[in-house]
């Protein structure tokens, strides 16, 4: 048994199917077809997103995990007793446990994220390891304002944690409105945390994308896999390729799946065309320096405040704090 009671979540959806129908008939309807990745992790391309991470060729969770390890009590210097952290998209909380294992006595941990179920698991989890911890989840999606539990608005201060290199995902202006959003959330003097990846040489980026075994082909094919299942689609996995490349001009790493022929597929009842080729482009992950994180941060009223990175300088994890008036 727990030794805090939580109290009950309110359980959203994990993906909505006509939110997931929706995006996907638009995406592939548009001129230059795409799909948005957070529909990747349903409950096997998590599992192959695990996977992922453990390829010799995949670095960013390795080197952020050792970048919180090594840093740990200085990292959590940064917050002080009686604060209330708060992780944005905590899906599995491997890298907060590092953290928390470093944590003064908390006034709450608040995990947010849109799966209510896995939030729910893992607090669980979480809760047995940290018996004295208490844990306050929040199903939301934090793309949007969302109200904190009592005990966080209560905290002196609150700290934000985005680890896992999630705002690469986001287009830069996405980025902006996320940095902004997480400071009306956390309000005056508070504190963000963020695991970004860094630009580094194509060979590398490349390479993490590529992975010789063939995990990332697999993740990225699984989402056509998903709307077969989900959505009534007719797509012949085989006759798509897993393409990903770094483009230098975007600094980001880009994800397709390239048509093999001239083919049609359903998916709902609708009809697409593909040319031989053609591309639905499944993501693109951001690569930052420490410099322009710190610009985009610094547009919003986060003004830059430490930074870790790994021996190779790989990967960061940059700290940012708000004045008192937010
Ligand atoms: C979970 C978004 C950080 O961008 O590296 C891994 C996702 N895609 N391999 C990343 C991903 C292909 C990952 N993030």
């Amino acid at each position: 048994m727990v030794a805090l009671a939580r109290s009950a979540l309110p359980i959203a959806d994990d993906v909505d199917i006509s939110t997931f129908k929706h995006d996907v008939l638009k995406g592939l309807g548009a001129r230059r077809k795409h799909l948005p990745p957070k529909y990747f992790y349903d409950a096997a391309g998590s599992q192959l997103f695990d996977r992922i991470t453990d390829q010799a060729e995949y670095y960013p969770t390795r080197c952020e995990m050792h970048i919180l390890q090594d840093n740990a009590a200085e990292i959590m210097r940064l917050v002080p007793a009686g604060a209330a952290l708060v992780e944005f998209g905590s899906g599995s909380n491997k890298k907060a446990r590092i953290l928390l294992a470093a944590a003064p006595v908390l006034a709450a941990y608040v995990p947010v994220d849109i799966s209510g179920e896995m939030l729910e698991r893992e607090a669980d989890a979480l809760q047995l390891d940290f018996p004295r911890l208490n844990i306050q989840p929040v199903a939301a999606d934090f793309t949007h304002e969302f109200e904190l539990p009592e005990e966080a608005k209560a905290a002196p201060v609150r700290v934000g944690l985005f680890p896992g290199s999630t705002i690469g995902n986001f287009e830069p202006h996405e980025a902006s409105s996320f940095l902004r959003n997480a400071a009306k959330i956390l309000g005056p003097n508070s504190k963000l945390i963020i695991g970004a990846d860094l630009i580094k040489p194509t060979d590398i980026l490349n390479a993490a994308y590529n992975d010789a075994a063939g995990v990332t082909a697999k993740f990225n094919l699984n989402l056509l896999v998903r709307i077969n299942r989900e959505l009534g689609g007719t797509f012949d996995i085989k006759s798509f390729e897993h393409h990903a490349f770094f483009n230098r001009e975007r600094h980001r790493i880009e994800m397709h799946l390239a048509s093999l022929k001239r083919q049609k597929v359903k998916v709902a009842g609708e009809c697409f065309d593909f040319r031989a080729g053609e591309t639905i482009h499944t993501e693109n992950s951001y690569k930052y320096s420490v410099e322009s994180l710190g610009a985009l941060a610094r547009g919003v009223g986060w003004q830059p405040s430490a930074v870790w990175t790994d021996a190779k300088k790989y990967f960061s994890v940059q700290a940012f704090t708000m004045g008192p008036k937010g």
